[in-house]
């Protein structure tokens, strides 16, 4: 239990609440990819906060006749009963009650809806644990007004983060990171924070083109996924290497070096699919389609001396990221080459994002 974030129920409670936020989805540049307990990282990740792929979420709560009574949850994915989403939700708010004790006194309906289609291959987990986690502090704000912003924003990371790992670093915007890392002081394993302070301009506006390549649904769950990492056999390598990453990431960023940051970057995301490959069981991710887009992303930058690189989540798509400056060319250079690799010709084009938002309700 994290008493940090814990809740004294004192006050009492008003009869009904509806809150809304969104939250956008985030692309690491260097990887979560193990954990242990309630999303607890092996090792220190990096992101990028997105902008367009986002998930706004309306929370009402109503209060229970009798504390008694079993919270009713009903959640509606773009204003349709989605019972599926139900299971996971109740999980949630159980895991959470210490630290949101006034939830179990309420039934709660959610509405959600993503700006990305549920089809995509583009995980909602972050951005959709990313909004619920903003709603949430909202309703504590309300019952304890002398909370500040800052505080807010690292308990809806800390309590993301108890959804979803990767949703911790869903409500900053820029650069954030999560996980303790030695060098860094602020740095936890229990929420992520801002990381933007001393980096370069170049890396403020970075654009974020996500190939379709594979629509379907996660072919390796993210529980799993993670668990491939317990008794791996390079696992303590990983964690070791990826808290060096971030050091050295950190002096690129610092100094604007663009080209050694996409080379990090784009070893990152072959180490996460390497170590998919030799896990037990092993699995290859990427597709053949993956592998020619890669090839075609290292022509044109040798050809064009265009900075552009990829990055992979756990899954085939690919994430191309470069400088807002190149965004025409590099669009074109899409439409003309790449596009055909994708299915059903789909991407959908992102850039770096301000982070989560509590929003007003009309
Ligand atoms: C490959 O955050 O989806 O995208 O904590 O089990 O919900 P859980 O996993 P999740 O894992 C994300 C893994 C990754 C890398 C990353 O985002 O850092």
């Amino acid at each position: 239990m994290t008493e940090e974030f814990k809740f004294q129920l004192t006050q009492n409670l008003p009869q009904e609440f509806s809150i809304k936020a969104s939250a956008p989805s985030n692309i690491a540049l260097v990887k979560y990819w193990g954990k242990e307990d309630i999303q607890i990282p092996k090792n220190t990740s990096l992101s990028f906060t997105l902008s367009n792929c986002k998930t706004t979420t309306l929370l009402k709560l109503e209060l229970k006749n009798k504390a008694s009574d079993e919270t009713q949850i009903q959640v509606f994915l773009d204003e349709e009963k989605t019972p599926s989403f139900i299971p996971k939700i109740q999980k949630f708010f159980h895991l959470i009650d210490p630290y949101c004790p006034y939830l179990k006194h309420y039934h709660a309906s959610i509405h959600t809806s993503n700006t990305f289609p549920h089809s995509s291959g583009i995980a909602s987990s972050a951005s959709g644990m990313g909004a619920l986690a903003l709603c949430l502090v909202q309703i504590e704000k309300q019952l304890q007004p002398n909370l500040s912003l800052d505080d807010l924003r690292k308990k809806a990371s800390f309590l993301a983060r108890l959804g979803s790992g990767s949703a911790a670093r869903s409500i900053d915007g820029g650069l954030v990171l999560w996980g303790k890392h030695q060098k860094i002081k602020e740095s936890s394993d229990l929420f992520a924070i801002p990381f933007n302070d001393g980096v370069h301009p170049v890396f403020t506006d970075f654009q974020d083109t996500v190939l379709l390549i594979d629509r379907g649904q996660k072919q390796v769950s993210s529980s799993l996924g993670h668990s491939l990492m317990n008794g791996h056999p390079f696992a303590e390598a990983r964690f070791a290497q990826a808290q060096d990453n971030i050091t050295e990431l950190q002096t690129y960023l610092a100094s604007g070096n663009v080209k050694e940051f996409m080379r990090l970057v784009e070893s990152e995301a072959l180490t996460l699919h390497a170590m998919m490959m030799c896990s037990r069981p092993y699995f290859i991710l990427m597709a053949s389609q993956t592998l020619e887009v890669i090839h075609k992303i290292w022509n044109f930058r040798d050809e064009t001396k265009i900075p552009v690189c990829f990055t992979l989540d756990a899954g085939a798509n690919v994430h191309l990221l470069y400088p807002r400056k190149y965004k025409a060319e590099v669009q074109n250079w899409i439409d003309k080459n790449l596009k055909q690799h994708c299915q059903d010709k789909a991407y959908i084009h992102d850039e770096v994002g301000k982070g989560g938002e509590f929003l007003e309700i009309s």
